[in-house]
């Protein structure tokens, strides 16, 4: 289990700042079919909402949800190369993330999200989601942009963690 845990990379490792580059299909099918099966293994033990590669070290345009969400994400866990447009009334709600430890803190994003993406099998798909179900693309699709949500929060807030982020980037694990 720790072997597991300790490969989500954590605030201060350079690959959570890099923007993340497409797969191609057929080329990379083998090599997300593995990259899906460990993401799916270390989220399942840190019991997050989502995952994205670059939280696993890999620079590439995919995250992963937990199976908790399959009817509003309409069957989809896998998510390749994703394109967003968010739209609706900002919506203030509590987000946290694997790679933040211990840091829950509310963030105003937009209510609603149209998403196209890839499948694990190179099918495109299409999704148009409110809730948290929304919450967590943008969240997962900001990591792909070398994005992280306490990057998003108020200059005040950010301020007030400065010194808990300093402690977890010294740390450097979970
Ligand atoms: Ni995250």
């Amino acid at each position: 289990m720790q072997n597991l845990l300790k490969r989500v990379r954590i605030i201060g490792d350079p690959v959570l700042k890099n923007k993340s580059n497409s797969l191609n299909f057929p080329a990379d099918v083998p090599f997300i079919m593995n990259l899906v099966e460990d993401m799916r293994k270390t989220l399942d033990m840190a019991e997050g909402l989502g995952l994205a590669a670059p939280q696993v070290g890999e620079s590439v345009r995919l995250f992963i949800a937990t199976p908790d969400h399959l009817e509003e994400l309409n069957g989809h866990v896998v998510f390749i190369n994703p394109e967003i447009r968010p739209y609706g009334e900002m919506e203030k709600r509590e987000e946290g993330c694997l790679s933040v430890p211990g840091i829950y803190e509310i963030l105003s994003r937009p209510s609603r999200v149209e998403l196209r993406a890839k499948d694990i099998h190179g099918n495109s798909f299409t999704l148009d989601v409110g809730g948290l179900a929304a919450r967590l693309i943008l969240h997962e699709c900001d990591h792909l942009d070398g994005i992280l949500f306490v990057e998003k929060l108020s200059p005040i807030k950010r301020k007030l963690l400065k010194g808990r982020l300093k402690k977890i980037k010294e740390r450097g694990t979970v």
